[in-house]
């Protein structure tokens, strides 16, 4: 190996971002609503993601970010010229499955729907940018979620192998490399947005999530099945939130909780979708809450065959626990989070960073699965100032990124077989948790705030160049 490099050739660069946190155009071309279009912007989004809301629109009350988004749905052709300026080799996004089936159980698909992605995928590819394609990240079909109470029900299975048949049929010409569910195991904190229904209480304890993340194991697979049968060449991921998880303390006590919940969390979705099997710590947890999951003939030889070819993962913080006495504080957190940790700044939303927790986890991740691994989202939601120039120096993003990749590279001389990096929000786009505008991830600028003015209009931001540079010199100049 050549240990003079930070970076393999071939180390596909990009950005990342998803249909529902940008496009807009909710309604246009025929686009049923989806699961997006009915959270509110603000912070009491985390309340509606959390608890059992409606699910309905209630403009009278509350603002929708996502049904504007920033109008990517116009502005494709500048995105992408933009992203192939700093250079991205690839570019994930996602596929909205409400404008290809806007119910979810038309027999026909929508022309209008897969005519727009057929055009996105020719903008990409006129500058050499390979799509990345992630199948469903938090856009399931509304009607979905009120008729069948999301994944709960088995209905959803074939109707998302429909989805996936349309879209394998239609781009498989053009795309090479899919994930099937974005962050699968943000279903323990989250499950509206990732199973289409709602939960109160302990959801690792709730047989329902258990049960959708079947339906879903076993729709993952069918959709492995079908692609590697039109696709032959092409490569099918999972995706999951990846995070190590510290023991606060050398008691073993912390060391045996923080390992409990770290394997839960982090590595019970992946041990299915990648190992093709129920990891037997889960058989004991289900048994142990008295969980008893529907798991028809066939379906576990069907998880068997049909594993994924690499592994996807956001990573965004590390996170630390302790056997709960009643008096730890809590800290925020993709989804994932623990106790504070004293070692640890935190971003404006509290979430800890931590980039010695991404070679961590990149090396835990790889030594148990010796599968490829792609970094597919990571970045920093932070507050930019617009200088009366115009410009903005975003150096707190820059030095965030700087230390993930550098991080990065050190796992890749540790042996990490590390695909790409897609930075995540590379342009501006609304919090998947809180709706904001204001918690910007982006290189490019978008002017769209959360009162909802503003013109739309891209500007770079300082990290925009120094990410083409890194690009340059496949990541040299670091
Ligand atoms: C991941 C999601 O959970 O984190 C993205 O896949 C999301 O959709 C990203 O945007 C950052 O989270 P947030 O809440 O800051 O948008």
């Amino acid at each position: 190996r050549d240990f003079s490099k930070r970076f393999p050739k071939n180390f596909l660069w990009g950005g990342a971002t998803a249909a529902n946190q940008i496009e807009g155009a909710y309604l246009t071309d025929n686009k049923g609503l989806t699961i997006a279009d009915i959270l509110p912007g603000g912070k009491i989004r985390l309340e509606w993601l959390m608890e059992e809301r409606p699910l309905e629109i209630l403009a009278d009350t509350h603002t929708y970010p996502n049904h504007v988004g920033i109008d990517h749905y116009t502005h494709y052709k500048e995105d992408i010229a933009l992203f192939a300026e700093m250079g991205f080799q690839c570019y994930r996004f996602s596929i909205s499955w409400a404008r290809i089936f806007p119910t979810g159980e038309e027999q026909q698909p929508n022309e209008a729907g897969l005519a727009f992605y057929d055009s996105l995928i020719d903008e990409m590819l006129k500058y050499g940018i390979e799509p990345v394609v992630t199948i469903s990240h938090f856009e399931m079909p509304l009607h979905l979620a009120k008729k069948y109470k999301g994944w709960q029900s088995r209905e959803l299975i074939s109707l998302f192998e429909r989805y996936c048949d349309v879209l394998f049929t239609r781009f498989g010409d053009r795309v090479k490399y899919w994930m099937t569910f974005n962050e699968i195991n943000s279903a323990f904190m989250m499950p509206l947005m990732s199973l289409g229904f709602s939960t109160s209480g302990n959801n690792f304890q709730n047989p329902k999530i258990f049960q959708a993340l079947h339906h879903q194991f076993v729709a993952s697979s069918l959709a492995v099945k079908l692609a590697k049968q039109k696709m032959p060449e092409c490569q099918i991921g999972c995706m999951m939130i990846a995070a190590p998880f510290y023991p606060y303390s050398c008691d073993p006590k912390d060391i045996l909780y923080a390992y409990e919940i770290e394997r839960i969390w982090n590595y019970f979705c992946s041990d299915v979708q990648v190992r093709g099997k129920y990891p037997a710590f889960i058989e004991r947890h289900l048994f142990e809450n008295g969980i008893d999951i529907d798991i028809k003939p066939g379906d576990l030889a069907l998880l068997a065959e049909h594993t994924v070819d690499y592994i996807a993962l956001s990573y965004y913080n590390s996170c630390t626990e302790k056997y709960p006495t009643g008096n730890e504080n809590r800290v925020g957190g993709n989804m994932m989070s623990g106790v504070e940790n004293p070692y640890l700044p935190t971003s404006e939303w509290g979430w800890e960073i931590d980039p010695t927790g991404l070679r961590v986890s990149l090396n835990q991740i790889y030594n148990r699965y010796e599968k490829p691994l792609f970094i597919v989202e990571n970045g920093l939601g932070a507050v930019d100032t617009v200088n009366p120039d115009g410009s903005i120096e975003d150096d707190y993003r820059i030095s965030y990124l700087h230390s993930h990749l550098i991080a990065a590279s050190e796992s890749i001389k540790d042996g990490v077989d590390l695909m790409g990096y897609t930075m995540w929000g590379c342009i501006d786009l609304v919090s998947a948790s809180t709706g904001q505008m204001s918690k910007r991830y982006g290189f490019i600028y978008v002017d769209k705030q959360d009162d909802g003015t503003g013109t739309f209009a891209r500007s770079k931001k300082k990290s925009f160049d120094w990410y083409k540079t890194v690009l340059q010199t496949n990541g040299e100049s670091l």
